[in-house]
């Protein structure tokens, strides 16, 4: 390795760390709105339903018994836009939703009975 690797290769990684501090920042800043875990799942609600399993529309998802997984995948490709739609792309980043909040919304949405569920049982 010569030289001018080296130092394309240090250049490289100290880009890398500057953007995960750069996104760690945001994901924090995010995070402070003030908004509690309880307030972040009530807005979920207006379009969701209280328990996932009442969508406002009929082009509204369910989310009541979708796997936890899908659920907090789903908001992460949202936020990082690998998923993007005019509404939800605008929800995950106005309740500033963090990692743990997606985790915890795909836990409690995947535990109530909704149609998968009710087809299965
Ligand atoms: C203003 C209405 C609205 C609010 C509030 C809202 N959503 Fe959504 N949500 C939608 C719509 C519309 C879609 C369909 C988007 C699409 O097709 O990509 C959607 C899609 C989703 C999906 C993808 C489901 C799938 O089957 O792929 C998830 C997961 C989700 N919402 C979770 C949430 C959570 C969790 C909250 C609260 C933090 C929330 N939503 C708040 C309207 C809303």
């Amino acid at each position: 390795m010569n030289t001018k690797m080296i130092s394309s290769l240090v250049c490289a990684l100290g880009l890398a760390a500057f953007t995960t501090l750069v996104s760690a920042e945001q994901a924090a800043a995010a995070a402070d709105n003030g908004m509690s875990f309880d307030d972040k799942l009530k807005a979920c609600g207006a379009c969701h339903g209280e328990k996932g399993d009442k969508p406002l529309a009929p082009d509204y998802p369910m989310l009541a018994g979708q796997h936890a997984d899908y659920i907090t995948q789903s908001l992460k490709n949202y936020r990082d836009g690998r998923r993007t739609h005019p509404i939800m792309s605008m929800q995950v980043k106005a309740l500033g939703l963090t990692d743990a909040d997606m985790v915890k919304l795909g836990q409690y949405f995947a535990g109530q009975t909704g149609l998968t569920t009710l087809n299965i049982k």
